[in-house]
């Protein structure tokens, strides 16, 4: 099974209908909304004059919004479709970030520079089939004491929709519609691995990072799953039985100085 081939088919049709979703909003990108979440912008803080490299940027709204606080930003996505729009994102905006449409094994097989921030987020893990390799990745692309930070969505939601929470030998393989309101017509077929926290934890340990930080968090910015319900200045929540689901988990980890 040709798994890069399914999922960029996925992600370039998906991407067509995200950027006319109000979920995405480009339009309020456009006029100066970020498109970065409190939880990403207090980990990262300053990063004026940084170099940063996002993995998995989809159609570049994050990585231009680094871009806007001052970082020099690469971000690298396996769709074409996506690399395409956040080019044009970038143009219309006038803004210097560069955009490298690869696998992001590819690209760590290839890449030789080294970056002061590592960043992905938001639905990155489940489509990576190695994450030892993708740690070592990381790793390679950060400068002696440079960052990694990941914001995910935790994988206990998963498990109460009934996925599997620990890694199978399999992949999940299924056709699914995208998580924007605009999502008729949008199944496509999509290969996906689950990835427990510490297979998550110990790939980056494995690599030589050291872990600094690591937050579990109740609510999300983000409306895409079922079940969610909105509680106003907080995001939204899901709660089972009564009591909250760990929606999002955060990590910072760094490489050593010496
Ligand atoms: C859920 S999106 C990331 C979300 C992003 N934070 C956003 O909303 O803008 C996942 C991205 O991973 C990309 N992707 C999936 N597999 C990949 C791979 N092997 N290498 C690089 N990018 C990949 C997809 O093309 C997609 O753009």
């Amino acid at each position: 099974m040709d798994y890069l081939k399914i999922n960029k088919e996925a992600w370039d049709k998906r991407t067509k209908v995200h950027v006319d979703s109000k979920f995405y909003d480009v339009e309020a990108f456009k006029d100066g909304k970020t498109s970065l979440n409190t939880i990403e912008l207090e980990q990262l803080g300053n990063v004026e004059g940084k170099t940063l490299l996002h993995l998995q940027c989809h159609f570049g709204q994050d990585t231009l919004s680094w871009a806007r606080q001052g970082a020099k930003v690469t971000g690298v996505d396996l769709s074409t479709e996506a690399i395409e729009q956040a080019n044009k994102l970038n143009s219309s905006l006038k803004l210097d970030a560069r955009f490298i449409a690869q696998d992001i094994y590819q690209f760590g097989c290839e890449n030789t520079e080294e970056f002061d921030f590592v960043f992905t987020s938001y639905g990155v893990l489940c489509w990576l089939h190695d994450l030892n390799h993708w740690a070592k990745i990381i790793a390679s692309s950060l400068v002696a004491g440079g960052e990694f930070h990941l914001v995910e969505f935790h994988a206990f939601n998963d498990l109460l929709s009934g996925y599997s929470y620990f890694p199978q030998a399999d992949p999940d393989v299924e056709d699914e519609g995208t998580y924007t309101e605009n999502c008729d017509g949008t199944k496509s077929t999509m290969v996906t691995w689950a990835h427990s926290l510490s297979e998550i934890i110990n790939a980056l340990i494995s690599a030589d990072l050291t872990i600094e930080s690591f937050k579990e968090y109740p609510y999300s910015p983000y409306n895409c799953f079922e079940n969610l319900e909105h509680v106003t200045g907080k995001g939204f929540q899901m709660l089972h039985k009564g009591q909250h689901v760990p929606l999002l988990y955060s990590i910072k980890a760094r490489k050593s100085a010496i």
